[in-house]
């Protein structure tokens, strides 16, 4: 696994998590923030892409078949579930096909549904096409996030349209449960509600934890959409491409109408081409990477409960992404903040990013070499053990 140990220099690059981050911190600090990883993609993506560029003509593209049929692959082998390729929509990005399938769903001042703390493209597609958002806080005990179902109940009305779902959840970590999910489409078709599952996070998960695609729980057929992509997966976000999976055929067509209003065909050339490769030749990176990830999960886990127990890490089931309690330092967070910028040279996600109820937390992520994991902790542990 040492092909994941390689410090590779980011900067210079246009990257958002080191060239502009490093803008937005006015230094040069360890990043730790946006989401995506240190590592080269897998090589066999790598070398279709540089076939693509010596090629040398850059011309509008489609899908070829093989595109559809890897997604139905890896969907039946990675996640137990017979997906029909006629169900496979294009979006360029996941958080545009929400928002545009949220601004052409419903009306201004519909309500929306969105579990928090959230990723903030997910709000911002509720508020920004001024929408309602109708807050539902994850409930943190013993450790771990719950849905609150329950209280959600009281909170909706007849303008109440969609639930958004974000499984496995940005910024905690939770891989929700079937019998979670069966909750939440039980919930949804009772009352009437539209799911939008951003699952783009779905083959970054821990064993024994389980990805459950949306589709795939009863009752959710008509009334779901799944967004996922290659991106987060095989770390290549900047290729810019996503798949949305709608098994319900009255609800795909409507959806199949809003990305056609949006010009969403003809594919970014390289999303066309490396697609197929990525999910048919490259799951093994995957089960690589993960094993990375979770080493330096555990390394990061062992360390704060030795040395700096007042940060309390909540256990993450999925993702590269670390939710980490830090109330019990007795810090602000702009306190922190500093402390962490000024005097440990790191920068991570403040919890408030991810809405008032992540106030308290850090999120920190994982998907960089032991080096840097072990030079983040030693920085941190310095400052606030002084
Ligand atoms: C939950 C979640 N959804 C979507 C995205 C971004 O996807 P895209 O770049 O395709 O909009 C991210 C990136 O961090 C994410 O964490």
């Amino acid at each position: 696994m040492e092909k994941f140990d390689e410090i590779i220099d980011r900067y210079g690059t246009n990257s958002c998590k080191w060239d502009e981050c490093r803008e937005k911190c006015g230094k040069d600090v360890l990043q730790l923030s946006v989401a995506d990883m240190d590592f080269r993609s897998p090589e066999e993506i790598i070398s279709k892409m540089r076939d693509i560029v010596e090629h040398g003509v850059f011309g509008y593209t489609m899908f070829p078949q093989s595109y559809y049929t890897s997604i139905a692959d890896w969907y039946k082998k990675r996640h137990n579930w017979e997906i029909k390729k006629e169900w496979i929509l294009y979006s360029p990005r996941v958080g545009g096909g929400v928002s545009m399938i949220v601004q052409n769903l419903t009306q201004k001042g519909d309500g929306i549904i969105l579990q928090t703390p959230a990723y903030p493209t997910l709000e911002e597609a509720i508020v920004k096409n001024e929408r309602k958002l109708i807050e539902n806080p994850l409930v943190l005990k013993d450790g771990k996030y719950r849905m609150d179902l329950t209280s959600l109940e009281k909170q909706i009305d007849e303008k109440t349209k969609i639930f958004i779902l974000c499984n496995p959840h940005n910024p905690t970590g939770r891989v929700f449960t079937r019998e979670e999910l069966q909750e939440v489409v039980d919930f949804c078709f009772k009352h009437n509600l539209i799911i939008i599952a951003d699952e783009i996070h779905c083959d970054l998960v821990f064993k024994p934890n389980k990805h459950i695609p949306i589709g795939s729980v009863k009752g959710a057929e008509n009334i779901s959409i799944l967004c996922s992509s290659i991106t987060k997966t095989f770390n290549l976000p900047g290729v810019i491409t996503s798949n949305v999976i709608i098994p319900g055929e009255e609800l795909r067509n409507k959806v199949k109408k809003i990305f056609d209003v949006a010009v969403y065909h003809n594919p970014n050339i390289f999303a066309a081409g490396i697609t197929d490769i990525a999910y048919g030749k490259c799951g093994y990176w995957v089960d690589d990477v993960l094993e990375y990830i979770e080493n330096n999960k555990n390394i990061l886990k062992k360390f704060l409960k030795e040395f700096i127990p007042e940060l309390e890490v909540i256990d993450s089931e999925g993702t590269y992404l670390v939710w980490i309690n830090f109330e019990k330092t007795g810090l602000s967070d702009e306190k922190l903040q500093k402390l962490f910028l000024d005097e440990a040279g790191v920068n991570v996600y403040m919890g408030e990013h991810f809405g008032k109820t992540g106030k308290g937390f850090i999120r920190v992520n994982l998907a960089t070499s032991r080096f840097n994991i072990e030079k983040f902790l030693n920085s941190i542990g310095k400052v606030l053990k002084k």
